[in-house]
């Protein structure tokens, strides 16, 4: 797992330098996935809240062919439409899942908020069943807050 301290001090860093979120985010993600085995899929869904989608702004692992999800679609769309996060240690029993890839057995979605105002998630795929911790629901929250800072500031 990555060092929570650590990651939130190079986004802020990041920031302070003068990079957007366009780069916040990629960092993020990249941290994220190199940090341990059970991470195999990272990706940050933006929320286009006019059009109902979440739209794939970035990620590292297998292509995947859900570009765009449709709010209240899937695990993703799901976080999105109930306002919370998703830990889903067996995806099988999600009816209205959304397969990246075949081997995908646990999915973490967490939402990219600044309180009620939802900007997106990053979510997490793992091939090991209930792969998944509050620890990592904790840290990715964390990280998720600090990118919502910067999401706010370029609010337009
Ligand atoms: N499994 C997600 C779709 C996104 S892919 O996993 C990258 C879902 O059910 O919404």
């Amino acid at each position: 797992m990555f060092d929570t301290k650590q990651v939130i001090g190079e986004l802020q860093q990041m920031r302070d330098e003068g990079h957007l979120s366009d780069a916040l985010l990629r960092r993020a993600v990249r941290r994220i996935h190199a940090s341990d085995d059970r991470f195999d899929w990272v990706g940050v869904y933006l929320l286009d809240a006019e059009k109902g989608v979440l739209w794939l702004h970035n990620y590292m692992g297998t292509p995947t062919e859900h570009a765009t999800i449709p709010v209240g679609e899937g695990v993703c769309g799901t976080a999105v439409s109930e306002k919370a996060n998703q830990n889903v240690p067996d995806v099988t029993k999600v009816s209205n899942y959304l397969a990246c890839a075949a081997d995908v057995k646990s999915e973490l979605v967490v939402l990219i908020r600044a309180g009620d105002e939802i900007f997106g998630q990053i979510d997490m795929d793992s091939r090991a069943a209930a792969a998944f911790k509050d620890e990592d629901e904790a840290a990715v929250n964390a990280l998720a807050d600090k990118l919502a800072e910067q999401l706010v500031a370029e609010r337009r």
